[in-house]
């Protein structure tokens, strides 16, 4: 069984022209969905991680599970005004303007090893601004770790410096 089975392309979602990946099918699956989480777990280096960074909102299936194995706490990524205490912000570029992220400002530690978790790395937009400020709390990124990298988008090119890996790459 491969996991990249349990990924469905739906045409035309959330907008005409863009293929979407679903991953409910693996995350319904107990078969694939607990095989998919020892796949990202192996991807993890063999470096002690403090902290799980998971990115809202498919960030959060795999984040908490992972922060567990790892024996690491997990800090959720949201979007703007979800988060109560006081927050840092970054802004980022999507296709057609641009969005924002928060996490609390106390949320990593200066020194921390961090691991940034989230479903899909596409553009790279999201994942370099969580990066950004991550850093900007003085933690470290040891792995920007994925299910799923589109290639074609490119978007390690966005993480420069960064270890990034996925489950599956297309
Ligand atoms: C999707 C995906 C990643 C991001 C990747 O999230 O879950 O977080 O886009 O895109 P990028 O690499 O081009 O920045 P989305 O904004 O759809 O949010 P959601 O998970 O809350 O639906």
């Amino acid at each position: 069984m491969q996991i990249s089975d349990y990924i469905r392309d739906v045409q035309d979602f959330p907008k005409e022209g863009i293929i979407f990946k679903d991953i409910t099918p693996l995350l319904g699956d107990k078969t694939a969905f607990a095989k998919a989480e020892e796949i990202l777990y192996t991807l993890v280096p063999e470096v002690a991680i403090d902290v799980v960074v998971g990115i809202e909102a498919r960030g959060f299936f795999y984040g908490p599970l992972l922060a567990k194995r790892l024996n690491a706490g997990f800090v959720p990524v949201r979007k703007p005004n979800k988060l109560p205490y006081t927050t840092i912000k970054k802004e980022y570029d999507l296709e057609y303007g641009t969005d924002v992220l928060e996490m609390h400002s106390d949320a990593i530690k200066p020194g921390d090893k961090v691991l940034l978790h989230d479903d899909v790395l596409a553009t790279g937009g999201t994942a370099a601004a969580v990066a950004a400020m991550i850093e900007e709390l003085g933690g470290e990124v040891v792995q920007c770790n994925f299910i799923i990298e589109l290639d074609f988008l490119n978007g390690r090119s966005k993480l420069p410096g960064k270890h990034v890996a996925a489950a599956i790459t297309y």
